[in-house]
């Protein structure tokens, strides 16, 4: 079941990217990565990184100021006792603050529940959304049954903060335990949402994904908490579809699914100081499902660390596919005890009959593993699984080490990839 949703999710395809390059790397003449490292940087996507890095007017997008008009949940009506429904309180809470100018919705230190909401824009002006308290999902799943791809969902807001160090829980228990019968995504979306702060909150128990970005663009996300259950099923942490220019940094990520997933149409994804377990890792894809044509480029996982996952770091696309994934670079990560800490599969099959041949791929080119230690809970620590018709290509291991989590050392097993070493790499390819 889980397959089939994945299958679904496949238009998406999640990057990340990461800040301050440092690169050792001396470029020659014929090197794959003369295509994409100048002066050792990356060529294109450092530069359009440092923009949203540098992005003016998230400074004022997450300052409170004095001029700003304060819009409490609690007087329009919500209750925040955690058994009354305060849906419609937020929403009218959302309608005077959106079209105020420089408002913030304040969410105080209670415990409110929320149905199915959608909070849309344009609004006048910027809008910061100030939790402190606790928002909870509704447990009734019939409460669910107009719209079942959102929970919470920002719609078309532009400069938009949410903040303030409270919780979202999605109550996920339920839908964890119907989950074959379910092909929701529901998540806390934010969709078509350009110049987007989401930072320190706790988000907890998703439903399925617990943040799902889509078609937005410049998105600084940093520390957050994600929790779920290791076991519980396809509650990817964070998700990034068509988005661009997006940092998420200084976050700690456990759940049951993807801690980070950067799914079609992403770019220029920068995730640094990453904490991710349990879950299932840092994943580029799956890309092509279906025979589909989809995109990511310009990704850097810079500084992560990952514990008892499944992946490290990973990209996986289904045979029949097309278009790439290209210009992608994991650098400084720490992995403990991880199954599969450095894998490419190009013939990805997450369903329940068997994935046919197929000649076409998604292309898979210029990927920079640097600086990856740690050990490994099997025996093949690092796995291309390439396809015969569209070679990896552009593949570059520097200083990997990773030993076996119960001792000794570890194997590499390597089909259809033209690789490059550079300084001291653990396992070789044979
Ligand atoms: C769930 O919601 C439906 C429709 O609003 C309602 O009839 C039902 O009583 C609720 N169930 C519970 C357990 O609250
Ligand atoms: C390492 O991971 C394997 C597989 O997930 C698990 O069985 C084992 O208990 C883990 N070892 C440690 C020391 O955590
Ligand atoms: C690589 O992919 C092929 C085709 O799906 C599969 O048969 C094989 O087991 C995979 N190899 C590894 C090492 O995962």
């Amino acid at each position: 079941m889980m397959a089939l949703q994945k299958h679904h999710f496949s238009l998406f395809l999640i990057f990340m990217m990461s800040s301050s390059v440092i690169c050792h790397i001396t470029v020659v003449g014929e090197d794959p990565l003369s295509l994409f490292y100048e002066g050792g940087t990356f060529k294109g996507f450092i530069k359009q990184s440092t923009r949203v890095l540098s992005l003016k007017s998230f400074e004022k997008l997450s300052d409170l100021s004095s001029s700003d008009k304060m819009v409490n949940v609690n007087d329009y009506g919500a209750k925040g006792d955690g058994k009354t429904d305060d849906s419609q309180a937020f929403m009218k809470a959302w309608q005077v603050a959106c079209s105020s100018g420089n408002a913030v919705l304040v969410v105080p230190q209670k415990n409110y529940l929320l149905k199915p909401i959608t909070f849309s824009g344009p609004c006048k002006s910027n809008i910061i959304v100030q939790i402190t308290g606790t928002i909870e999902a509704s447990d009734n799943m019939s409460d669910y049954s107009k719209d079942r791809a959102h929970w919470l969902k920002f719609d078309s807001v532009d400069k938009l903060s949410v903040k303030g160090g409270g919780t979202i829980d999605g109550n996920g228990d339920i839908w964890w335990k119907n989950s074959c019968k379910n092909n929701e995504k529901l998540a806390l979306t934010f969709y078509q949402c350009n110049n987007l702060i989401v930072e320190d909150l706790t988000i907890k128990n998703g439903q399925q994904m617990h943040l799902s970005f889509q078609e937005s663009e410049n998105v600084e996300i940093s520390g957050l908490i994600v929790r779920a259950p290791g076991d519980s099923p396809n509650t990817d942490g964070i998700h990034i579809t068509n988005t661009q220019n997006i940092k998420i940094s200084r976050s700690i990520i456990g759940t049951g699914d993807d801690c980070i997933s950067i799914v079609s149409g992403s770019k220029n994804v920068i995730a640094t100081d990453i904490t991710c377990g349990p879950g299932h890792g840092i994943s580029i894809g799956s890309l092509g499902s279906g025979e589909s044509k989809e995109f990511v480029s310009g990704i850097i996982v810079n500084g992560a660390k990952f514990s008892g996952t499944t992946n490290g770091v990973r990209i996986k696309t289904w045979q029949g596919g097309s278009g790439s994934a290209s210009n992608i670079k994991f650098q400084n990560i720490q992995m403990h005890n991880v199954t599969n800490p450095i894998i490419i599969d190009q013939n990805y099959c997450d369903q329940k009959t068997p994935c046919k041949q197929q000649k076409s791929a998604v292309k898979v080119r210029n990927v920079m593993y640097q600086n990856i230690k740690g050990t490994s809970a099997s025996d093949e620590a690092v796995q291309f699984n390439c396809s015969e018709n569209f070679p990896c290509q552009g593949i570059v291991l520097q200083n990997i080490d990773l030993q076996h989590e119960d001792g000794g050392g570890t194997k590499a097993s390597c089909n259809n990839v033209k690789l490059f070493y550079r300084g001291d790499v653990n396992p070789h390819c044979p």
